[in-house]
């Protein structure tokens, strides 16, 4: 009996909601309640609700304030209630569902064959990678190691208009998506899909920055994380050696593949600790940054020793 009754206040509920924000305030609620994970670029139950109403409608992720005021029509309803009842079924990160995310204000193709696009570092490129480059420091020519999608490599290529642009990953499938980004936007003359295994396939070539989000989750922080991890590529994720396997590679190598003024960049998140712990004597500088995140390291060229041995690894 209670459970008709249930029902009923339930058919009650959805009868009265009319408008877009108060289809977004019910979808908030059905995804809390359903406790999703909010780790894939947006932060809370309420957000992913309002991003994907508004993707449901055919609309763009920021709208004047009068849009949440209007009704829906049953098709319209029906489409937002269908989305939220994927992302809570399936536990499928949203940009999954939606087939685009964001970063750096630019929209990106992503699907299950890359991660999804949150990197802090989007802060830093926002910045022109200031205080660490000089603002008429020459950017001539920069490297994405890992670069998925593609949206660091492009995010770049805006921020620094004068560059060129490698965009390297070992994974022919992140590769495709990353092409198809950069044919998207317009940058197949200054971005260069390149497919090696970190540096293997770049011969001498040297850089006035190299930015790399790689892999450096530890096996058993892996198996720890919830559902919605389960649905990006694990070689986008899973690294050996405490998180550190692809880091200190990039460590090991990067140096040689630095001009003399360059800037390294690198994202390793929980490998923090376990990084300093294993190289106490390198100055790492972790930046702060206003709009979340943390665990991205940056270390000008001169910091790096000349001979990889140097390090002890
Ligand atoms: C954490 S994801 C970062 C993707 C993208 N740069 C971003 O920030 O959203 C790491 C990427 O590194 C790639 N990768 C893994 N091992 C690699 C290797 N040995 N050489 C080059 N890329 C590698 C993965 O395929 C994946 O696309």
């Amino acid at each position: 009996m209670d459970e008709v009754k249930r029902l009923r206040e339930a058919v009650r509920e959805l009868k009265a909601l009319q408008t877009l924000g108060e289809w977004i305030r019910w979808g908030a609620a059905r995804l809390e309640e359903a406790g999703v994970c909010c780790g894939h670029g947006l932060a809370a139950p309420g957000d992913e609700a309002a991003y994907l109403a508004l993707h449901a409608l055919g609309l763009p992720p920021e709208v004047p304030a009068p849009v949440f005021d209007t009704a829906l029509t049953a098709g319209e309803r029906q489409a937002v209630v269908d989305l939220i009842r994927r992302r809570i079924e399936e536990r499928r990160p949203a940009a999954y569902l939606t087939r685009e995310a964001w970063f750096c204000g630019l929209r990106f193709y992503v699907d299950e064959r890359v991660l999804i696009p949150r990197s802090p570092i989007a802060e830093l490129i926002d910045a022109g990678f200031a205080p660490w480059l000089e603002p008429q420091a020459e950017v001539r020519r920069i490297l994405d190691l890992g670069t998925g999608c593609g949206c660091i490599a492009i995010a770049c290529a805006y921020a620094f208009p004068e560059a060129e642009i490698d965009a390297a990953d070992l994974s022919t499938d992140a590769l495709a998506v990353a092409r198809y980004n950069i044919r998207r936007h317009g940058l197949g003359q200054r971005v260069r899909p390149v497919h090696s295994d970190l540096f293997a396939a770049l011969g001498g070539a040297r850089y006035d920055l190299i930015v790399s989000n790689p892999p450096y989750v530890s096996p058993q922080e892996l198996a720890g994380l919830p559902p919605e991890y389960r649905h990006e590529p694990e070689h986008g994720l899973r690294a050996g050696d405490e998180g550190l396997e692809y880091i200190l590679r990039i460590l090991r190598e990067a140096r040689r593949h630095l001009r003399p003024h360059g800037l390294l960049v690198v994202e390793v998140g929980a490998a923090r600790e376990a990084l300093e712990r294993r190289l106490p004597f390198l100055p790492f500088v972790w930046p702060e940054f206003t709009r979340g995140g943390e665990g991205v390291f940056v270390l000008p060229a001169s910091a790096l020793p000349t001979r990889p041995e140097a390090l002890g690894l």
